[in-house]
């Protein structure tokens, strides 16, 4: 895990837990864990006990002596079986908000060594319409480019259109017979299920369409000029109309970050020879294949990665172990990220073995499969539009929005009409990122309006809320800069609660980089949100007691209205500042 900045307080304690433990075995894990009897407890005496045979009482009183936690803590106790409690010092707590407040960060900047991290999301195909697998794809990988790029990785997006294909000699065929400008039309528009399905159903039912199809396929492998200018056209339709979806959704990925499957066709005899140079190619049925150890069918039989078929086409295999040479040699990735469904896992893992043994992708160069379930209907079924075909993406984004706009309207209402447009946006939108977001991504999930949409509940719209709400208090304080960082006063319980958990931003954002997995955030801004609300209703913060509490409260607001507005836009989530 990347080491955080200076006020990651968990990492400050375990550091030195560590040395403690360490006096009684070299490289023991004082294994440190939230509590609920105190700030956080370290269990490492348990195991250690048990190795070494000794009683784990003792260890842990060893390692409360030998703890240098000057200043830290005010009670470090043994209880139960060995568990050492440790409850921080308000004093040190109170510091380490100072140097948070201070850190444009808010926490969240590593120490670790920067990587070059490819990203492979979205990836669409072009002359089909984008689906809510694709949506899940774009907003998992959007979220992972931001927080990678936020801690200081060197994040390179690769969108892997399927752009190539013997689906092509049919989609030519197609935007011939309709003519090119109507073609155009239909798929500037976003028809693009219509046109595919159009294609399609000439293919199986016009034999001489057929014909034309797979001498089309021909004309194109062999690189004819007017075949080729005939797929531009369709390649770059698509694109456009993608990126309009993106602009929709607010996403990095723009259109120069398209490297499409057509664009290793040139390395695709390479990898043929260079597989069969290392001898691991094996001819079966008529096709060249490979069998990497650890993968075997239902029967137990060595599953096939199939790189030429016996039509001496590439497939799909063959695309991605090229991506993946191209990614190590002409990008220096030093980790690939795929976002890709888990249907397509096995697929991947073989790609990645195969690469392994061939020596394109080294020990040292990590290759994960960001894995994610599908969307669901209400029904509990692949999500359906009502007219039973496959949701179109953009409907489904202005449906956000139009729904937003409603209780947009209800809660800004005072809003120029203009500012509350770009409220409604930011809550459809965010909505169903977030909804997307904050699952376990493995995981299938119900895609429900009412539940995403709503103000109350681990949403988006309350997380945006629980933010704009935080900033009105705020603009009502006197005008003027904020006073420079200091020690807040923690008298009450949920003044230290709330300045515990603005500590843990760090610890968050690390978490969703080593795992990959934005619900880590999700999970943190879900529970500063509510510990903020508690917060907010013991201690009043323009009626505080005294001025010094009234400052420091401000501060615990201030403080908490960054992270919340930081750690939304990792999620590639608007914050509006009013709503
Ligand atoms: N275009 C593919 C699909 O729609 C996804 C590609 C994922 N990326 C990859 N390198 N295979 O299923």
């Amino acid at each position: 895990m990347a080491e955080c900045g200076v006020t990651d307080l968990r990492t400050i304690l375990e550091a030195r837990l560590r040395a403690a433990f360490d006096t009684i075995e070299p490289g023991a894990d004082p294994v440190l864990r939230p509590s609920e009897h105190a700030d956080f407890q370290a269990n490492g005496a348990l195991p250690l006990a048990k190795r070494l045979g000794r009683q784990p009482r003792d260890l842990a009183e060893r390692v409360v002596e030998a703890a240098d936690l000057g200043g830290m803590c005010a009670t470090v106790e043994v209880s139960g079986p060995g568990f050492v409690n440790i409850v921080l010092a308000d004093s040190f707590i109170a510091g380490q908000i100072a140097t948070l407040a201070a850190d444009e960060h808010l926490g969240s900047e590593p120490a670790g060594e920067p990587l070059r991290v490819v990203v492979d999301y979205s990836a669409p195909n072009v002359a089909k319409e984008m689906h809510v697998g694709h949506l899940r794809s774009t907003v998992i990988g959007d979220a992972l480019c931001r927080t990678l790029g936020h801690v200081g990785h060197d994040v390179v997006r690769e969108n892997h259109v399927g752009d190539w294909g013997t689906n092509f000699g049919m989609l030519i065929e197609h935007l011939l017979d309709v003519g090119e400008t109507e073609a155009i039309g239909e798929l500037s528009v976003g028809d693009l299920d219509s046109f595919y399905k159009a294609a399609r159903s000439s293919f199986d039912g016009d034999e001489e369409f057929q014909d034309r199809s797979r001498r089309r396929v021909v004309a194109l492998q062999s690189g004819d000029a007017e075949t080729l200018r005939l797929w531009h056209v369709l390649v770059a339709e698509s694109v456009r109309y993608f990126a309009e979806v993106y602009e929709k959704l607010g996403v990095l990925l723009e259109p120069g970050d398209v490297v499409g499957e057509s664009a290793y066709n040139h390395m695709l005899a390479g990898v043929v020879r260079d597989l069969d140079a290392a001898g691991l190619l094996v001819p079966s049925d008529g096709a060249l294949c490979v069998f990497p150890p650890g993968f075997a069918g239902r029967d137990g039989e060595p599953l096939p990665l199939i790189v030429q078929k016996s039509d001496g086409g590439y497939g799909y295999a063959a695309t991605d172990l090229a991506s993946i040479r191209d990614r190590v040699t002409r990008l220096g990735a030093r980790r690939m990220l795929y976002v890709v469904g888990s249907p397509q896992a096995q697929h991947l893992e073989m790609c990645f073995a195969v690469a392994r043994l061939a020596g394109w992708l080294p020990d040292d160069v990590e290759a994960v499969h960001v894995a994610f379930g599908n969307v669901l209907g209400a029904d509990h079924k692949m999500l359906k539009s009502r007219a039973g075909s496959t949701v179109k993406l953009v409907e489904l984004l202005d449906e956000a929005v139009e729904r937003a706009s409603a209780a947009a309207r209800e809660r800004a209402g005072a809003l120029a009409p203009e500012e509350r447009s770009r409220v409604a946006r930011a809550l459809g939108i965010g909505a169903v990122k977030y909804a997307d977001l904050s699952g376990d991504r493995t995981r299938d999930y119900v895609f429900d309006w009412d539940r995403m949409l709503a103000f109350d509940g681990n949403t988006a719209p309350y997380l945006q809320y629980a933010h704009a709400r935080i900033r009105s208090v705020l603009r009502r304080v006197e005008a003027g800069p904020m006073p420079e960082p200091f020690a807040p006063v923690l008298g009450e319980p949920a003044e230290r609660a709330l300045a515990l958990a603005l500590l843990g931003f760090g610890e968050a954002v690390d978490a969703v980089v080593s795992t990959n997995a934005p619900t880590r955030l999700c999970t943190y801004l879900f529970d500063l949100a509510t510990t903020f609300t508690s917060f907010y209703e013991t201690c009043p913060i323009l009626r505080a007691p005294d001025v010094g509490r009234r400052r420091s409260r401000l501060l615990l607001a201030r403080v908490t209205a960054d992270i919340l507005e930081l750690g939304l836009g990792l999620l590639g989530i608007e914050a509006p500042a009013r709503m």
